[in-house]
């Protein structure tokens, strides 16, 4: 069958990487794709919120399954917009529903998912401009530090964790009058500290049955030693050594569960991945956020380790047949480490030239932001490539990806030397 994929990140060429191998797959379509995927696939430029242009693609190449990458088609609605017309219906779209994509659409909205079904997560309220003196009241009640999280999607900056009372009644001003994160931070809910080491658990479902794919932690401060501004991600190791068979049978029971049987009980239509990210507490995980898309770089190290045709996968989705499908994991740890461009996450350049890339050996490099300009591969981004590697812990598969990125240079590289250094 012919097979679109909307994104341009390194979990997109993860994607196609996968996609490609299966003999399910005829003609495989990237939009807008990137360097890596040009390789593999064939992109096409449209913006993955222009719905009336995928419409025009979809039906042009005769596409039968849309796999959506990140979150904001679908907070969009995309799945909706496919069901509701009559060309498109019978299409297959990988990723939940409108009504269901609000777990990540707002966090006040999947906070109260988390407290009706009894997930286990931090205690919170949530303000408006409304009522903002309550919310000041609320942050004398608790103890430092302070989090705040504006209620909308916020491109992964919504999040203050603040030490001062003062600064963190200054910022829920900021928020919520002066809007700091435009219309995302018209609300904001304000929770408890979580203090524990984090990991993330990927969930696949048809909305009836699920399958738990290996964990992932990744490493979203800029910094060595897990310091300075957050990214969207500089690198993951799966599986994480740290979740035994115990922990993860109590994420499995205490979370998994309750929360696909509380998407039914919600009538909340879900056909993708759920990403839950989990903070270990003590022995206990509790969870601090739920993604309805996958993880980026997570996927670069969660899909390599995946030993099925993931087009079968998705088929199975589609058809509400998960139930059939015997996930095969591959034992070995997989690691990837991101090359970002120097000043990223705040200004960086773009249109530097990669070398290198042809001496890899013995890794995968996934291309985030990078592009084809002149038959030559440049930076366009600010995360621009994940180096993916196999060993038989993370130790082994880490130092493979870091020989290798050795070999390859543009202008104000930049990456993490220490992924993996807190397990
Ligand atoms: P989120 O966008 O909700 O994942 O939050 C971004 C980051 O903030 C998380 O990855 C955590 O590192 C941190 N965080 C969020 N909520 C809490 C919490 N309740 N306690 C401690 N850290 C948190
Ligand atoms: N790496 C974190 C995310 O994809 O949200």
């Amino acid at each position: 069958m012919n097979i679109l994929i909307l994104g341009s990140g390194g979990r997109e060429h993860t994607f196609a990487w996968k996609i490609t191998q299966s003999p399910l797959c005829k003609s495989l379509y990237v939009a807008p794709g990137n360097s890596g995927t040009a390789q593999i696939a064939t992109n096409v430029n449209i913006s993955v919120t222009d719905f009336e242009a995928i419409k025009s693609l979809v039906l042009e190449k005769g596409i039968e399954m849309v796999v959506v990458g990140p979150e904001d088609p679908l907070v969009q609605g995309i799945h909706d917009y496919f069901l509701n017309d009559e060309a498109l219906k019978h299409i297959a779209v990988i990723g939940p529903e409108k009504a269901a994509a609000e777990l990540e659409g707002s966090k006040e909205f999947a906070k109260e998912f988390m407290y009706r079904h009894n997930i286990p997560t931090a205690a919170y309220q949530s303000f408006n401009a409304l009522n903002v003196e309550e919310g000041y009241a609320f942050l004398e009640t608790l103890s430092p530090p302070y989090v705040l999280k504006a209620d909308g999607l916020a491109a992964g900056k919504g999040v203050l964790i603040l030490n001062d009372l003062q600064e963190a009644k200054t910022e829920l001003k900021n928020m919520l009058v002066d809007a700091k994160f435009g219309d995302a931070s018209s609300k904001v809910v304000i929770e408890e500290f979580l203090d524990g080491i984090e990991l993330s658990c990927f969930v696949l479902t048809d909305g009836k049955n699920y399958k738990i794919l290996p964990t992932a932690k990744d490493y979203k401060r800029i910094g060595e030693g897990d310091t300075g501004l957050n990214t969207g991600g500089m690198g993951a190791v799966s599986p994480v050594p740290f979740a035994t068979s115990e922990f993860l049978n109590k994420i499995e029971e205490r979370i998994v569960k309750p929360t696909i049987s509380g998407l039914q009980k919600d009538n909340l239509p879900y056909k993708g991945f759920v990403f839950i990210g989990l903070i270990k507490v003590g022995d206990d995980p509790k969870v601090i956020e739920y993604n309805v898309r996958m993880g980026d770089p997570e996927t670069e190290v969660v899909l390599p380790r995946l030993k099925n045709d993931l087009v079968e996968i998705f088929q199975a989705i589609a058809n509400q047949t998960l139930d059939n499908i015997d996930i095969n994991i591959d034992e070995r740890t997989a690691t990837t480490v991101m090359l970002v461009s120097g000043g990223y996450p705040e200004a960086y350049g773009k249109g530097k030239e990669i070398s290198g890339l042809e001496a890899i050996t013995g890794s995968i490099p996934f291309h985030a932001g990078a592009k084809l300009e002149n038959g030559k591969i440049v930076t366009s981004g600010g995360r621009v490539m994940a180096i993916t590697s196999f060993g038989n812990d993370y130790e082994e598969a880490l130092k493979k990806s870091y020989q290798n990125i050795e070999k390859l240079h543009f202008d104000k590289m930049y990456y993490r030397k220490d992924i993996g250094f807190d397990l």
